[in-house]
């Protein structure tokens, strides 16, 4: 589990980052490094170790953190950053396999509760909702980092394609977005953030991940028209796009290995994300720093999106 400090409090932080401030001469490479690159440079290497910078106060604000199955979860890097800036979390797992793992993550964050729900079915997302409804009352921030399709439509070629598999990737994937949102909606009185995860094949062929570029298409498209439905009630609905992360999920998808060392090469970063660096700004998107903004696909990906070559 990571370390959360939050930059105003931690005088030994503050203390590293002044003394850089201070002494412009530290070199880096043989070259002086200015004193910003340090700062970036510490930033940087803390946050690779697990340790978030929360600058947000979300106290006395609930959430509910949908897709926890792992510590490399993206949901859990949410999840962990919410907690770090003070919010009582609600956190789910999909089923009785992934219990045990989920549950002693979810015992590692003080204060936070799990559930178990499957968002393929109605009848347990109602029934999550009445639970956390009796529980919390309200609601101001909800998590969908939830996808799947079936193993097989996922390395061979597109164009074989099953009906079956395309049913479950967009009903996994993308319904489930609507139907948690729907539910959601009326415990967020006070307006709330509703954010997902989705990738790059949803705008451009990356191999191998067929339909559920189809679904992330899809995915992208339902937030926007979620944001229109859902802003007279100031709810607002963005989409996170990451870089490719090792998780899970992600290792279903044959070819994930060139896949991140094609990222890293061609991103302006020269890198992956971190895992962490997604966590923050699911925290951003939670917090009222993000308040004018809904509709939205936020590009966490050290830029790569960005490249034409
Ligand atoms: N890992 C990446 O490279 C990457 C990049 C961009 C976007 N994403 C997206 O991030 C999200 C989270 O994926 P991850 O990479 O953290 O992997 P993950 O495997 O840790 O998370 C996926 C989660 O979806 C849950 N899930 C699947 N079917 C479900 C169902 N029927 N009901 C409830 N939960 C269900 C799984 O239990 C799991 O917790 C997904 O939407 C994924 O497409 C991942």
């Amino acid at each position: 589990m990571g370390f959360v400090w939050s930059v105003h409090s931690c005088p030994l932080l503050l203390t590293l980052i002044l003394k850089i401030k201070t002494n412009p001469k530290i070199k880096s490479g043989g070259q002086e490094c200015p004193p910003h690159t340090q700062i970036e440079m510490l930033l940087f290497f803390l946050s690779c170790q697990g340790v978030f910078f929360m600058f947000e106060d979300l106290r006395g604000r609930t959430a509910v953190v949908f897709g926890v199955a792992n510590k490399r979860s993206i949901a859990w890097a949410i999840a962990q950053g919410l907690h770090a800036a003070g919010m009582n979390l609600a956190i789910t797992y999909q089923n009785e396999r992934m219990e045990m793992e989920a549950k002693d993550l979810i015992l590692s964050l003080p204060g936070a509760e799990g559930f178990m729900c499957d968002v393929s079915k109605d009848e347990e997302i109602a029934r999550l909702f009445e639970k956390l409804k009796g529980r919390y009352g309200k609601l101001h921030a909800l998590v969908h980092s939830v996808a799947y399709a079936p193993a097989e439509e996922l390395n061979g070629d597109f164009v074989n394609t099953t009906r079956e598999g395309f049913r479950v990737a967009h009903d996994v994937s993308v319904y489930s977005l609507i139907a948690v949102s729907r539910a959601a909606a009326p415990l967020m009185e006070d307006g709330g953030s509703v954010i997902t995860m989705t990738y790059y094949g949803a705008e451009k062929v990356v191999p191998h991940y067929n339909v559920m570029g189809v679904a992330k298409a899809a995915l992208e498209c339902t937030v926007r028209y979620l944001a229109q439905d859902l802003g007279r009630r100031k709810i607002r609905v963005n989409a996170i796009s990451a870089g490719p992360l090792k998780t899970l999920a992600a290792r279903g998808i044959s070819g994930l290995g060139d896949m991140l060392k094609g990222h890293a090469e061609r991103a302006p970063l020269q890198r992956n994300v971190e895992v962490g660096e997604v966590g923050s700004t699911g925290v951003f998107l939670a917090s009222d720093a993000s308040s004018g903004i809904t509709g939205e696909v936020i590009y966490v990906d050290c830029g790569y999106n960005i490249m034409g070559f």
